[in-house]
């Protein structure tokens, strides 16, 4: 494996004061306690981050579903390196550079047919806000004005734009911030444990959920209804993995009414489920495709939307020298995104990283369901390279086991992430049997000593 041992790097990372660590207002964190016990991270490689303090830290995370490759990997750092001393910016609107275009390229190839044009933004929120505007734009360019209504589905994680909340079924990402979108409906979630405890991969049951989409046409009618925008797998709300024949049910009932369905993989795009999306895997293929996180392996922040041919040639039915959607960011196809996804995706093809996270998921998925009868645990899901173990919530205290644990796996030497009470992996897809071992033991020694 191609590393960055031999490039010229920041050397001492510098170590602040307390003071110095006020200005900064954390996203998604809790500051205060942040700030009274920093985790400082200073360098990555490989499968590794190193602290400030020198602690060498297990990435049981891919950082943040986005380091898909591994940290630091020398073609990829190489080819920012070089862009950015080539050209650092162009304008987004008007003008392009012939990354952006060999990106977009290498995406259709990888993309489920008939997935053939990409728009390019810079993050999976702007990715989910871009697609449910062109679902907009795209029934009012057919004539299906009246179709402004936008179906999501409870637990969803779409990101944090307005849109994305609005669809998105997460109480806390919602509460606070007033009456969002109007015109948006919710399925509900597809997670069972009492049904579905401990299942390895897709759940027998919960197909028929699909099935609330017919009842919100008949409560909509689907003359209002735009779309329908789900996770196929749904990663920030604790792996709820989509039941048998649940996805196919859903692409069923949108085909048949005329309402586009928009896949969410910011997470599971590019290897993440062994295979190049989740619409591969499980054999459904949406209307759209939002994607972000692994493109780049996180190296810079990129996102973006894929949509049919049917879907973009739509648009371009106006004079030739109109803009035909008026939409776009400043930094859509920033060159050294598109060097860094560039780089990224010829990294996967040339080392085979989708194929090596198939091979290893059944590894992985027997070392994450050996927690079965481990202390507070009540369910393990997996698919690919994710997992989740449910723990039972503390009385009283929701939330306080699953933080606890994410605290002590990181004072011994693994990153993992917590959702209230459950604990999520995503490694790399470059991680090696023993360390799966390393992470699922170091998780099981964690909860023994747990109150
Ligand atoms: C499914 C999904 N959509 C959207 C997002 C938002 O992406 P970002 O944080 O890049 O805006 C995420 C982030 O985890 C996600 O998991």
């Amino acid at each position: 494996m191609t590393l960055l041992s031999d490039q010229p790097r920041l050397s001492d990372p510098p170590r602040l004061a307390p003071a110095e660590l006020e200005a900064y207002w954390m996203p998604f964190t809790a500051n205060r306690q942040f700030k009274s016990k920093p985790r400082m991270m200073a360098t990555a490689e490989g499968m590794y981050y190193t602290t400030d303090d020198g602690r060498r830290i297990l990435d049981g995370f891919a950082g943040l579903w986005c380091c898909n490759a591994g940290h630091g990997r020398k073609p990829i750092v190489e080819a920012i390196q070089r862009q950015a001393a080539t050209m650092d910016y162009a304008p987004a609107f008007q003008m392009g550079h012939a990354l952006a275009f060999e990106l977009a390229n290498r995406i259709v190839e990888l993309a489920p047919k008939p997935l053939d044009h990409v728009f390019f933004c810079n993050s999976g929120s702007e990715a989910v806000d871009t697609a449910l505007k062109i679902a907009l734009a795209w029934q009012r360019a057919r004539g299906e004005g009246a179709r402004t209504r936008l179906i999501g589905r409870e637990r969803g994680y779409h990101g944090v734009g307005f849109g994305g909340i609005a669809v998105g079924g997460i109480p806390s990402n919602r509460k606070m911030f007033g009456a969002l979108m109007a015109g948006v409906d919710h399925l509900p979630h597809t997670l069972n444990i009492k049904e579905c405890a401990f299942t390895r991969g897709q759940p027998e049951w919960g197909a028929h959920l699909a099935d609330e989409l017919e009842r919100l046409v008949q409560l909509h009618d689907a003359s209002t209804i735009a779309a329908v925008i789900v996770e196929p797998m749904a990663g920030s709300t604790g792996i709820l993995v989509p039941p048998k024949g649940y996805l196919q049910r859903l692409r069923e009932i949108t085909r048949k009414h005329g309402i586009l369905l928009i896949f969410d993989e910011v997470i599971t795009a590019f290897g993440r489920v062994g295979a190049n999306f989740a619409a591969d895997l499980f054999g459904v293929v949406p209307d759209m495709i939002t994607f972000a996180k692994g493109v780049t392996s996180g190296a810079v922040p990129m996102g973006g939307v894929i949509v049919s041919n049917t879907i973009y040639q739509q648009f371009m039915s106006g004079p030739p020298g109109a803009i035909e959607l008026f939409h776009g960011y400043t930094y859509s196809a920033h060159p050294l995104a598109c060097a860094a996804g560039v780089a990224t995706l010829k990294l996967y093809k040339d080392e085979d990283l989708f194929a090596r996270a198939a091979r290893m998921a059944p590894r992985f998925e027997e070392a994450l369901h050996s927690l079965k009868g481990a202390r507070h645990v009540i369910d393990v899901r997996n698919i690919g390279l994710v997992g989740g173990i449910e723990l039972a919530g503390r009385d009283g205290a929701p939330g306080a086991r699953g933080f606890e644990t994410y605290l002590k796996c990181f004072e011994r030497g693994v990153l993992i992430r917590n959702t209230a009470d459950i604990l999520a992996l995503a490694p790399a897809l470059i991680v090696e049997e023993a360390q799966i071992d390393e992470i699922v033991s170091t998780i099981r020694d964690v909860l023994k000593d747990l109150a």
